[in-house]
């Protein structure tokens, strides 16, 4: 599966497997790992938190309430103490058509442990997640993936919506691939567009300039096609800009055959998806 290259040999898409395949099994599990696998995924996304002792783990939310049955901030816990939490048994409640009684008590998972498990056989497509909170995670997130050599063997990605983060990264090591992950709030009222972080304009008024500013660091662009109320952010148009200009250009979170079709007509060199293996299915009809 390690094709050393987020666009495949065969310039067919990406399938990035969005915190594994996590529309099947427990986000960032190891089913969600194993399904996502299974289902041939080019990349396992992972978003990483720093637990209260250092420790890299696979987890998205900063609280841990919604996944497990624990309480509070993830930073505010143990490594030990998040071991004890159950990650699994919330999927079976929220989704009772897909549930399974093997998912029950599975544990969070540390990114160590999850190399140590696929190794280079695998790809990693890593999130720097909540920066505010989680201070000073690129060091020992790159001194890992150095560790286990897969900066020059080419499986690891890093992405974040955090700029500072992904420059930080880029001045540890610059033969580690970034993405800038991008989020344009809309107006509801005016329809006019602002980036969450302030990193761009809205799309159609970004310059040659952005672009190459983002080009200084990364290597791709993650960008979302929907706000939350529905309204579209990205057009094609947009989309060949991002291409003209160099960019990989992946595109979060797309669960509808229909809209992996469409994006995949833009052009769009990967997709991030809950479902993998619906992407597989677009792929193949192609
Ligand atoms: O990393 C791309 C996409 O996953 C960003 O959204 O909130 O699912 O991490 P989120
Ligand atoms: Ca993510």
């Amino acid at each position: 599966m390690n094709d050393e290259s987020s666009e495949k040999e065969d310039g067919q898409a990406a399938v990035i497997a969005h915190r594994g395949a996590s529309g099947h099994a427990p986000e960032q599990t190891m089913p969600a790992l194993e399904k996502a696998i299974e289902m041939d995924a080019d990349w396992l996304e992972l978003d990483i938190q720093m637990t209260a002792d250092g420790e890299l783990v696979a987890f998205h939310d900063d609280e841990i309430d919604r996944t497990t049955d624990g309480e509070g901030e993830i930073g505010d816990h143990t490594l030990e103490e998040l071991k004890e939490l159950d990650a699994g048994s919330w999927f079976n409640e929220e989704y009772p058509d897909q549930a399974d009684e093997s998912f029950e008590g599975v544990e969070i998972l540390t990114l160590e442990e999850i190399f140590d498990e696929f190794g280079e056989a695998e790809n990693y497509y890593i999130e720097t997640k909540s920066t505010y909170l989680n201070e000073d995670m690129e060091e020992p997130l790159v001194e890992l993936v150095e560790e286990y050599g897969f900066d020059e063997a080419g499986n690891v990605l890093i992405q974040s919506f955090h700029q500072d983060s992904l420059e930080k990264i880029n001045e540890l090591n610059d033969s580690i691939p970034l993405v800038q992950l991008l989020w344009w709030e809309v107006d509801e009222e005016t329809g006019e567009m602002e980036e969450w972080l302030d990193i761009t304009p809205a799309p159609e008024d970004m310059t040659e300039e952005d672009f190459a500013d983002i080009a200084e660091y990364a290597v791709g662009l993650g960008l979302h096609l929907e706000y939350y109320d529905g309204t579209e952010v990205i057009d094609e148009s947009f989309v060949q800009t991002a291409l003209d200009e160099g960019f990989e250009v992946h595109v979060y979170t797309i669960n509808e055959e229909e809209d992996m079709q469409r994006l995949l007509d833009w052009g769009v060199t990967g997709l991030f998806t809950d479902y993998p293996d619906r992407m597989q299915n677009v792929l193949e009809e192609k």
